[in-house]
Order: structure tokens, then C-alpha cells, then sequence
């Protein structure tokens, strides 16, 4: 059986580099600039592409995180750099049109180019396998078909694959050439490596808590304040600007990851990376572990603060593993979030209002490691003048009824969770709940959030400090989730990630 996923999130890419997990720093808060050219906020995979880009353009990038560099997504990622993305193309395929869909494509190509001949440059190693995308059901089977369609439309060169390199019987399967797998953590260490020889910053523990003005920027931080004329925000949903409609139209799907030493039968050379579109999806590529070879199992997705015990989603990916790969204990296991808008099309550029000086890069769906390379040097490029035509092609796709059907839905399935979670909490309780375990009730003055962690019992607002969502209890991870745009805080109410900028509130 896995166990329940470390609190301090830490991946197996984080434990190979045996650095501290990403807990926020608990030094005294770093000392910042009191005025920058262009902030970075966020050092995930697009943070600093943008900001190496700047800095080789010639300006002065400071980034900020507030963890420590890669402690996002892309730290706990799969990290395949692959232009076959699943069922990517076809969703986006269904709102935009074709020659949109071939932007984004040259989105993705661009930044894999660039991240893998940064990362060689380092000599962080890549790994080239061929990407599948496969089903096991006649349902998965049409979907692959479908890909198959939108990606030769959009350019590139699939295949039909009988022998795609998985031990068990497929509906159908498709597949790429010369994609590429990574350690992220490499990607992070060759990015900052990029930019701190050419002279931009990266400052880690300072978190951005808000922007106000605007030509010049002040910029609310953990740290204090700074100017700037500038801000990148690549922080996977916008945090502190309330003019960010992307937060509405966003949804984060959070996934698990698990490892294992590589079964026998299993050549980590030739093992493709693969994607199922079944109705459960399932992600494999094999990996350089710290001892031996692994097998990395993803999947079991859900909506974050929705689908309901977190430790089911691991427990039913760890039983998929056993009985397809006879694989032994796990070596890792952990979980991380990705963001998608309701419009399937990534948003990469300026926020309304900002006079094209706030932007940011978002709705990746969980394929960000290409593109948030690609988004970078498009934010990098709007900044330094001269953005690509790829990128004015992806802004301006068609919006038809798909776009505002996806909207409206997902518009009325926000409200109607708000109401439903608003009159839904149980009465007060007497007891504390199991250990591991948490419930929210009616509290004093408004719903309330309790929960046993390692013995000690937590009472906080239930009610998260972004836009208000109720939030559901993961057991799996032991943190307080909100179903609206994915915000996380611990049992204690300290924040963890997603646009949330406070601490939930003790409740007595
Ligand atoms: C389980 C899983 C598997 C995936 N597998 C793949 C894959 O195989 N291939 C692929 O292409 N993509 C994959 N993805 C998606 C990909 O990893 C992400 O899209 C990508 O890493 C996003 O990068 P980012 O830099 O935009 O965000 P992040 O890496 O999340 O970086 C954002 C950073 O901003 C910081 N931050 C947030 N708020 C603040 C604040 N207020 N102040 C300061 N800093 C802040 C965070 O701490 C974080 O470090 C996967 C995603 C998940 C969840
Ligand atoms: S994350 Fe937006 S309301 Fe919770």
C-alpha cells in the first residue's frame, strides 16, 4: 500500500537532489531591490525561461519565488517534452481553428528546441524516446483516432503504431518520434545556471502578496515592497490582480505520480513514454533513479477539492501498477496540480487592464513543459517588442459557441458549488476527527474546517481567502483544498499554492 503523500510534497526529482524540500524558507525574509525593469514572479519552467530570455535581450530580470526554485508543477512533474500530448490537440482543436491549432503546436516546438539545447548546454542529460498515445477501450480508441487527425493537420508526422513497446493489448495507438524525457529538476538547474550568467536574479522565499498602481507597479511582497515597470506573473494562475479573469475561467486538476524500481522485462532504452485516453488516463516513462532504473506510473486525476478520498485516487493507480507491471514498493510518490481554462487554449500574454505591462502564461493542462519554455520567450518577446506570429495566431483564435458553452458551464458549476457547500456543512461535532482525517461543520460564523494531523487538532475558516470557496478535505496529502481554482492550505490553514494570498483563519 502507498503511503500517505509527504506533506512537504517532495517528488522524486526533488529527493535525487537531495536539497531541502521545498518547504517555505524559514530564514529572515531576503533583502529586495526597491525598484526592478521586469519582476518575474514564479521560478517554475516558464518564470525562468522568460527571464533567461530577457536577460540574453538585455534587461535586468529579477525573479521571485516564494519557495524555492521548481517547487511548483514543474518539480513534481512527469517532464515529458513531448509535442504528442495526449488529447490535447483535439480539445483545443474543438474551440479554435486549425491554423490555431498549428500555432500551438509551434509554440511547443519552439520551447522544446530551447529548453533541450539549454539543458545539453549544461550537460543535463535528455533522454529521446518515441511519445504513444494509446487506449484500451473502443471509447479511448475513437480518441486516438481523433488526435491522430488534429496532429497531422496541424503538421506533425504520426504514426500508426502496432508495436508500440507496451506490454499489454491496445484498441489503438499512435506515435511521435524523437521526443524527449527529462529530470526537471535538471531543467530548473540549467535555466538558473542560464540566468545568473547573464546577470538577472533569481531571489527565493518572498512571496507576492499583490500589485497596486501601475506604470510603475508597486509590488506587495512578503519581503516588503518594490517598483516595477514590469511584471511577469508566471505562477500558473494569476495571484493579487483582480482584474485576472483567467482565475474564473480556470480549473486545477491536481494528478499522482508514483515510482518503482524498473520491472524485469522492461528495457529503460526503449521503454517509449506513453499516455492512455481511456476514461481513466494512465502516464508511464521509465527514469534514472538515485539506485536503480524506475517506472513512473501518473494518473487518477480529478478536479482539485473534488472526486472525493485522495488516498482512493493513489491507491487505485498503485493496484493498476501491480496488475500490468508486477511492480515492487514504491521508491516515491507524490502529487502536484496543473491548471485549464474553460476555453482549452493556453493564455499567454497581458492582463486586461495592464496597458501590456502585467502578463502571464496559463492553462497549460498539464503539458507545460514545452510550452511554458514557449510561453517564456513569447512573454520575453512581447516585452523586448516583436512578438511571433505564432503567438498573435494562438490570442486570436475563433471564439465560437464551444468557447462560451465551456464558459457558461463552467460559470454556473462555480456558483452552484458555492451554495451547495454554503448550506451543505454538518453541525458541530463533538469529537475530533480520526487521525488523518478532517470535516467541515458549522461554525460560529460560517463553515469551519477540522482536522486531525499527527496527533494535533486544527479548527480554521473553512472558507477560502481567494474568492471564498469551501473547502474539502484530501486526505491523501492532509491539506484543505478549494474546488474553485485550486488554492491549498495545510491543517493548520497555512497556504500551500494556487492564487489564495492569506492564511485561513484560526477558528476557536
Ligand atoms: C502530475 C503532473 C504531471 C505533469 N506531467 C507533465 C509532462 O509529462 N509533460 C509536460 O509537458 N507537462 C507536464 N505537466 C505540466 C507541467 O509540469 C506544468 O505545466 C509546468 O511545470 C508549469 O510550469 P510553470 O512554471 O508555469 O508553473 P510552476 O512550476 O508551478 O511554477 C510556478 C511557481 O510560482 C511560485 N509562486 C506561486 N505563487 C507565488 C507568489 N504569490 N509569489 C511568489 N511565487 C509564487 C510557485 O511556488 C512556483 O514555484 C504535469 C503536471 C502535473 C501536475
Ligand atoms: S482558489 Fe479561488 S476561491 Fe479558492
Amino acid at each position: 500500500m502507498v503511503k500517505p503523500i509527504p506533506a512537504d510534497r517532495e517528488s522524486m526529482w526533488w529527493a535525487m537532489r537531495e536539497q531541502p524540500a521545498p518547504t517555505p524558507a524559514s530564514e529572515p525574509s531576503p533583502a529586495l531591490p526597491s525598484a526592478v525593469d521586469v519582476l518575474v514572479i514564479g521560478a517554475g519552467v516558464t518564470g525562468l525561461s522568460a527571464a533567461v530570455e530577457l536577460a540574453r535581450g538585455g534587461r535586468h530580470p529579477v525573479v521571485v519565488e516564494a519557495w524555492r526554485a521548481g517547487a511548483g508543477a514543474t518539480g513534481h512533474t512527469t517532464a515529458k517534452v513531448s509535442l504528442l500530448q495526449g488529447a490535447r490537440l483535439q480539445r483545443i482543436r474543438q474551440h479554435a481553428s486549425a491554423e490555431a491549432v498549428r500555432s500551438y503546436v509551434e509554440a511547443n516546438r519552439i520551447g522544446q528546441g530551447w529548453l533541450l539545447d539549454l539543458m545539453r548546454a549544461h550537460s543535463e542529460p535528455v533522454q529521446t524516446r518515441p511519445a504513444v498515445t494509446y487506449a484500451v477501450s473502443d471509447e479511448g480508441a475513437q480518441r486516438v483516432h481523433r488526435e491522430a487527425e488534429v496532429a497531422r493537420e496541424a503538421g506533425l508526422e504520426i504514426m500508426d503504431e502496432a508495436a508500440h513497446g507496451l506490454p499489454f493489448t491496445t484498441t489503438a495507438a499512435i506515435s511521435l518520434a524523437d521526443q524527449a524525457q527529462v529530470d526537471p529538476m535538471g531543467a530548473v538547474a540549467a535555466l538558473r545556471a542560464e540566468l545568473e550568467a547573464h546577470e538577472g536574479e533569481l531571489i527565493e522565499g518572498v512571496r507576492v502578496t499583490g500589485l497596486s498602481g501601475g506604470n510603475p507597479w508597486t509590488v506587495h511582497t512578503s519581503a516588503g515592497d518594490l517598483r516595477a515597470d514590469a511584471v511577469i506573473m508566471a505562477t500558473q494562475t494569476p495571484v493579487g490582480f483582480r482584474g485576472a479573469a483567467q482565475n474564473a475561467l480556470s480549473q486545477a486538476k491536481r494528478s499522482y505520480a508514483i515510482a518503482y524500481p524498473l520491472p524485469s522485462g522492461i528495457d529503460p532504452e526503449s521503454f517509449p513514454m506513453s499516455l492512455s485516453l481511456d476514461a481513466s488516463a494512465r502516464s508511464l516513462r521509465t527514469a534514472v533513479g538515485s539506485d536503480c532504473p524506475v517506472l513512473l506510473v501518473g494518473g487518477a486525476g480529478h478536479p482539485v477539492g473534488e472526486g472525493g478520498s485522495t488516498t482512493a485516487h493513489v491507491a487505485e493507480l498503485d493496484t493498476w501498477a501491480r496488475e500490468h507491471f508486477g511492480v515492487g514498493e514504491p521508491l516515491w510518490s507524490w502529487s502536484a496540480q496543473d491548471y485549464l481554462l474553460a476555453t482549452a487554449m493556453p493564455f499567454i500574454g497581458a492582463l486586461p487592464v495592464s496597458h501590456g505591462t502585467v502578463l502571464t502564461a496559463t492553462g497549460y493542462d498539464k503539458w507545460g513543459m514545452a510550452l511554458g519554455a514557449g510561453a517564456g520567450l513569447i512573454m520575453a518577446a512581447d516585452l523586448l517588442g516583436g512578438s511571433p506570429g505564432h503567438a498573435t495566431a494562438m490570442r486570436h483564435h475563433v471564439t465560437g459557441w464551444h468557447d462560451a458553452a465551456s464558459i457558461g458551464a463552467q460559470v454556473a458549476k462555480t456558483l452552484e458549488r458555492i451554495v451547495r457547500d454554503r448550506v451543505g456543512s454538518t453541525k458541530a461535532d463533538e469529537g475530533a476527527p480520526a487521525e488523518g482525517q478532517g470535516r467541515v461543520e458549522q461554525g460560529p460564523i460560517g463553515p469551519r474546517a477540522v482536522s486531525t494531523v499527527d496527533g494535533r487538532t486544527c479548527s480554521v475558516s473553512a472558507v477560502c481567502t481567494h474568492l471564498g470557496g469551501v473547502l474539502a478535505w484530501n486526505d491523501a496529502e492532509r491539506s484543505w483544498d478549494c474546488p474553485l481554482h485550486g488554492s491549498r492550505f495545510t491543517s493548520d490553514g497555512t497556504r500551500l499554492e494556487g492564487p489564495a494570498t492569506a492564511d485561513l483563519a484560526p477558528v476557536d
